[in-house]
């Protein structure tokens, strides 16, 4: 094939620009800091000139200051105008003081606003559903950091139940359905009764729900290192009784929403939940269309496969993170989502696309070559909803952007934001026929997954349930070890993500050109699979922390709490006297 100048192709210049983003604002810190330095140097000037100065004052001239220095400090006692009596606030107007009684290390995030009454039994039931896919978080990628492992040492084991082959879809498997999927049911028992202003039709259905999804995750883990899959179609490895039990959960939880929502006392249905119920009822249908049997064979069975992932991720994952984050992102900046239409919009392109986009997985297949071009276009569609949810969601941020500093779960909606927009819009520059080829068998396609699956629904999830959780329990999370969460988390990614763009694009380049042997190629990717292991080390140890704080905004354990407001002082001394009289 010949090789054309790869900067003139349509989704190596967008990649250009996505990278370019961040070195232009790099750019600009840097400049501003030096900016600061040269300040500094030329204060530093200054100041060594006035000293010269000061050495040579006369004694004149220093008595004249001086007396200068004695009008300045004159001042009144402040008592000429009131009396010496103490001051008081008999109505009350001076309120909300702030003492600061400890040695501050990190700046004092707000607390969640106490939300009004949540059914008890309810309560329990979300947090059964985040606890259950915090679980999973860790079980799923501990398999996963042991597969990054295995790149840089690959004998560290010789067992057939941990080869690589067997953990790869356990990993993969785990976080999907276990994980995120359990977190993104649990988030919707909380919106979906919020936003029809009823309670839930059935707390039991959602049990049940619940049990059967982990029995699926359960027993579809167990299956597949045991090597009993449902073969090599990526995300659907579990056999098909095994999923089954996953499709049956959904559906029973479908028809709970369906009943809460019909019973509403709105008069909208609030687009939260036009986004949660249709991509509960995509995944379905997807689902479905996955395992029919007559469709198991086959160029056919390629084009569901390309089908099934995509519409997964997008139709399922992201579709429902969206409609959580149209109920989260307002509430949490006290204010209307920037535009209700933007938010339809985006919806209904987002179905007209994406469904379209399978085949793009499959570029240069035996596929027929217009379907591959129907999903290329399709791809580049797709900028029209991820542009239109991001205008709507950072125009929703205006004017509250200072609320970001002060919030210990705003940071993850904006990093979920910001990866929505650059993670899809790389997904459409790898669609393009140069890109894919240069990157289509290289970890390229790895990177994007996590910088979505992980940058965009992670994010927001963990965003979620640090805004959900206080609110059910009354119990804050550590701020030191929230903020270690996001940051060894996104540190983490950007680790685990940036040198595998970089070296996979060397190793699809040296692919093309084809002048040397395959084996070389791995021996490329060698730092860059260490740097995936350091990333994926520190992302591990994130998702520990979010447990702990997870454990911490749970646990029983009443906190013994000294008071410190009037009112509370007043409301202690009162049942000590009760105390004392019934005694
Ligand atoms: C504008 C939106 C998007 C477009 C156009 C897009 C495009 C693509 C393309 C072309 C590939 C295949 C690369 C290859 O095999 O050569 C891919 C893979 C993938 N994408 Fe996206 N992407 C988008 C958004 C997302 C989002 C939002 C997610 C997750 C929430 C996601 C998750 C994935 C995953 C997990 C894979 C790997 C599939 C596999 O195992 O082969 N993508 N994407
Ligand atoms: C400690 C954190 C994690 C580590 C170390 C990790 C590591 C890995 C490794 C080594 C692979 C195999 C890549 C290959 O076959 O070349 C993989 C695949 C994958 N992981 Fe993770 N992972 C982590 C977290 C997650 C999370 C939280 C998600 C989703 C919510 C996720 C989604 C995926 C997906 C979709 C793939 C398939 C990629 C593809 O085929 O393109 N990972 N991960």
């Amino acid at each position: 094939m010949e090789t054309k100048n790869i900067f003139s192709e349509s989704g190596i210049i967008i990649t250009m620009l996505l990278i370019a983003i961040p070195i232009i604002a790099a750019s600009i810190l840097v400049m501003i800091k030096a900016k600061a330095v040269l300040k500094k140097y030329l204060k530093k000037k200054e100041l060594e000139k006035f000293n010269e100065y000061l050495k040579g004052l006369s004694p004149d001239e220093i008595e004249k200051l001086e007396q200068r220095k004695r009008e300045h400090e004159f001042s009144l006692s402040n008592l000429e105008l009131s009396g010496d009596k103490e001051p008081i606030d008999c109505k009350g107007l001076i309120d909300n003081i702030s003492e600061v009684e400890t040695l501050r290390f990190v700046e004092q995030k707000k607390k969640s606003q106490p939300r009004p009454y949540i059914e008890p039994d309810l309560s329990k039931l979300i947090l059964w559903y985040l606890g259950c896919a915090t679980f999973w978080l860790l079980f799923g990628t501990t398999v996963g950091e042991y597969l990054g492992i295995k790149f840089v040492a690959p004998d560290v084991d010789q067992y057939s139940w941990l080869s690589f082959g067997r953990l790869r879809p356990v990993h993969t498997n785990a976080v999907f359905w276990g994980w995120a999927s359990l977190a993104m049911m649990g988030l919707a028992y909380y919106v979906i009764p919020r936003v029809s202003n009823v309670p839930i039709a059935s707390i039991k259905t959602g049990y049940r729900s619940l049990v059967l999804i982990n029995v699926s995750v359960i027993l579809g883990s167990i299956f597949l290192m045991a090597g009993i899959n449902n073969g090599g179609g990526e995300y659907r490895e579990y056999i098909w009784p095994v999923m089954a039990l996953f499709g049956i959960g959904i559906i029973i939880s479908l028809q709970n929403f369906f009943k809460t929502i019909a019973k509403r006392t709105t008069k909208e249905i609030y687009v939260s939940n036009w986004y949660i119920i249709s991509a509960m009822m995509f995944l379905l249908v997807i689902a479905i269309i996955a395992y029919w049997p007559s469709w198991q064979n086959g160029l056919g069975e390629t084009i569901i496969q390309g089908y099934y992932m995509h519409q997964g991720v997008g139709m399922w994952f992201m579709l429902f993170n969206l409609g959580l984050m149209y109920y989260f992102l307002p509430q949490q900046l006290n204010k209307p989502i920037y535009s209700y239409s933007l938010g339809i919009l985006a919806f209904w392109a987002q179905i007209l696309f994406y469904t379209l986009i399978g085949t793009h997985h499959f570029i240069f297949s035996a596929i027929p070559w217009w379907l591959q071009t129907v999903a290329i276009i399709g791809s580049a569609g797709m900028i029209i909803p991820v542009v239109a949810g991001t205008t709507n969601f950072l125009l929703t941020f205006k004017g509250s952007w200072n609320k970001l500093s002060g919030s210990y779960t705003l940071p993850f909606y904006l990093i979920g934001i910001l990866f929505y927009f650059t993670g899809s819009l790389q997904g459409t520059a790898e669609a393009f026929r140069f890109t894919n080829l240069v990157w289509h068998f290289t970890d390229f396609t790895v990177a994007h997954s996590h910088l979505t699956m992980y940058g965009i629904i992670c994010f927001m999830l963990w965003g979620f349930i640090y805004t959900v959780v206080p609110r059910i329990t009354g119990k804050e999370p550590p701020q030191i070890t929230v903020g270690a969460h996001f940051w060894l988390a996104l540190i983490g990614l950007l680790f685990y993500t940036f040198p595998l763009m970089y070296g996979s694009t060397l190793r699809g380049l040296m692919w093309m050109e084809g002048t040397k042997s395959f084996i070389e190629s791995v021996e490329l990717m060698a730092p860059y699979w260490l740097w995936r292991a350091i990333g994926g080390s520190l992302m591990w140890f994130s998702h520990v922390l979010f447990a702990y704080n997870f454990y911490v905004m749970v646990r029983k354990k009443d906190e013994i709490e000294i008071p410190k407001s009037p009112i509370d002082i007043l409301r202690a001394k009162q049942e000590v006297d009760k105390q004392t009289i019934t005694n």
